[in-house]
């Protein structure tokens, strides 16, 4: 009997040693995340659904056959049957540990980073994502990498969201405080969704963002344009307001194409009459918007509660994004 059991033990071993020497022999060939996960999650589904037609189909079967039919009637009194009890114990043993190994290799997988990759940047915020490419160049709501494999580094600014990726099958958290990082391949040239897959807040349907994937030349004739246009930026109040808008995340929450988000838009709002929450009206102007950014929970605009950061900035600054807003219609 030990004998008999010790055998298949070995028998369920032998059966899962090609996913562990897969999963060893790694670095030599090529993964392919997104392979490697449909596999999982087809070879999980067959097996679930064997198993469950395998439990249900005889319970119901036997449930009918074998009902009682007369009120007096006693059941046949069944002892057991050792080569029975030894099948099933054993064969969903081997199902367990195969899977289980399975599992372990695909975990691999996505964890792994292959040696050759670029490595960017995702910094999680209410509500949207600042991506920062190699280079040191910083776009909202846009990832741009060349073909290969990424390495994404992220973190969150204020509470716990996740960096979804469905094209490439993989995603993880972003911790305020922590670094987490996933990878993917990106084979293709084209553009690929990204949410945010922990519910963070109002705006979190709103944490939609893309990854564009570019050819090599593309990429590096993109990176050199984006330079040169922040070096000219920098040099006028509208160009270094647009770049304050972008990099302190204001468009996370504020449409700049009359879109409204967790806030209103702010795109061509100079001069605008707006209502207050408790009925009064207002003319954006200069000092309105400097007040909205350093202290915005002391005239909350209506219907959009009180959500808003407040963001200390520089006299100089703030007078930048008015002038900025002054350009957008
Ligand atoms: Cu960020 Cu949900």
């Amino acid at each position: 009997m030990l004998k008999q059991v010790l055998r298949l033990l070995m028998a369920a071993l032998v059966v899962s040693i090609p996913y562990v020497a897969a999963a060893a022999e790694r670095a030599a060939r090529v993964v392919d995340p997104v392979k490697a996960w449909d596999n999982h999650f087809k070879t999980w589904a067959v097996v679930g659904v064997a198993v469950y037609l395998i439990v249900t189909v005889p319970l119901i079967y036997f449930v009918i056959k074998y009902r009682r039919k007369h009120k007096d009637e006693n059941g046949a009194y069944i002892v057991g049957n050792t080569g029975l009890e030894i099948l099933w114990t054993i064969l969903p043993m081997i199902t367990i540990i195969m899977l289980g190994v399975q599992s372990w290799a695909v975990f691999n997988d996505l964890r792994e980073v292959p040696k050759d990759h670029v490595e960017v940047k995702a910094i999680g915020f209410m509500f949207g994502f600042e991506m920062y490419t190699p280079e040191g160049i910083m776009t909202l709501n846009e990832m741009r990498v060349p073909v290969g494999n990424v390495k994404v580094n992220l973190t969150s600014k204020d509470v716990i969201h996740n960096f979804a990726l469905p094209t490439f099958r993989t995603r993880e958290d972003m911790v305020p405080g922590e670094n987490t990082y996933l990878w993917f391949a990106a084979k293709e040239p084209g553009e690929y969704p990204v949410y945010c897959a922990e519910f963070c807040g109002a705006g979190h349907s709103s944490m939609l963002a893309k990854v564009i994937v570019m050819k090599k030349d593309d990429y590096e004739a993109w990176v050199k344009s984006k330079k040169s246009e922040s070096m000219t930026a920098a040099t006028t109040p509208e160009g270094k307001g647009k770049e304050l808008v972008e990099r302190l995340g204001c468009l996370g929450c504020h449409g700049i194409a009359g879109e409204v988000k967790a806030g209103p838009a702010i795109n061509g709002i100079m001069g605008k009459t707006e209502e207050l929450e408790d009925g009064t009206k207002v003319v954006v102007d200069e000092a309105f918007i400097k007040e909205k950014i350093a202290n915005p929970k002391a005239k909350p605009i209506k219907g959009f509660g009180h959500m808003m950061p407040p963001t200390m900035l520089a006299n100089e600054e703030y007078e930048a994004i008015t002038a900025y807003l002054k350009t957008t219609k």
